[in-house]
């Protein structure tokens, strides 16, 4: 009885400073989750140098951490996201989140003009004829998003073209048919242009 007594008590001194401990180093551990983690693909800020990984910067938080509970359901499929995400915890992924839509997001200049156009038209007007809806009208006229909507201005073109494909071949599938209904109707050059556009955007 008295043994089992120390035991309990020893326990709960345990959880005690364990509690203490993550109290107080949550932001050291979200850094080290970045620096160790994240930043091998996103970047350290977010600003993923290779254009098949999306740029985190600058993105909506509450976006970001419904995208990281979809890789964790695998409600929305990526082998390398659905292995980052395990381990993580509801609070991680609202600190990650916080982390990266702080950060500054740097377009890529973009200098071809008829491309430029052609991607802005569609992205301000989209095709009434075809039955396109103007993108600005759910993800704004400056294409900054929303809430749950995601931020394009400044993402990488090569990123947004995938993502645009995905949705066209229906194996992305987290947006309740919003984004199948645009991106089924769109031709390859209409990807590219609006890709294009929206990656110079600040
Ligand atoms: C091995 C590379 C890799 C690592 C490491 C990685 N990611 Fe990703 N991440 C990706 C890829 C690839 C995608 C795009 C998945 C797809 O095709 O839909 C992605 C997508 C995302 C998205 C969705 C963004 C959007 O615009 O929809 C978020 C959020 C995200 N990652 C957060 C993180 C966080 C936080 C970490 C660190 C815990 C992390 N990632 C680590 C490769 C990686
Ligand atoms: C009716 C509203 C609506 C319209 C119109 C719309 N979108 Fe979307 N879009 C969404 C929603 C909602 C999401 C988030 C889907 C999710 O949760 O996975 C999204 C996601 C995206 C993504 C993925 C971004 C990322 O970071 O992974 C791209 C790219 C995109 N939209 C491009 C476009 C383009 C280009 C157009 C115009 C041709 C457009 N959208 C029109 C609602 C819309």
């Amino acid at each position: 009885m008295r043994l089992a007594l120390k035991w309990m008590m020893a326990l709960l001194a345990v959880a005690a400073t364990c509690s203490a401990a993550s109290a107080t180093t949550s932001s050291k551990r979200i850094n080290d989750i970045v620096n160790t983690r994240c930043s091998t693909c996103h970047g350290p800020t977010g600003q993923s140098s290779n254009a098949e990984f999306p740029k985190l910067a600058g993105q909506n938080a509450d976006y970001l951490i419904r995208q990281m509970f979809n890789f964790k359901s695998r409600a929305r499929k990526s082998n390398e996201m659905e292995k980052e995400m395990a381990g993580l915890s509801g609070n991680d992924i609202e600190e990650l989140a916080s982390y990266f839509s702080l950060q500054q997001l740097v377009p890529v200049p973009r200098q071809d003009k008829a491309l430029i156009e052609a991607g802005r038209s569609l992205y301000m007007a989209g095709d009434p004829e075809r039955g396109i809806s103007a993108c600005a009208v759910c993800h704004g006229p400056k294409a900054r998003g929303g809430k749950l909507l995601p931020r394009l201005a400044g993402q990488h073109a090569k990123y947004l073209e995938l993502q645009l494909r995905n949705f066209l071949e229906h194996s992305r599938t987290t947006d309740q048919m919003l984004m199948h209904s645009v991106a089924s109707k769109m031709t390859d050059d209409e990807i590219l242009a609006v890709s294009y556009f929206l990656s110079g955007l600040d």
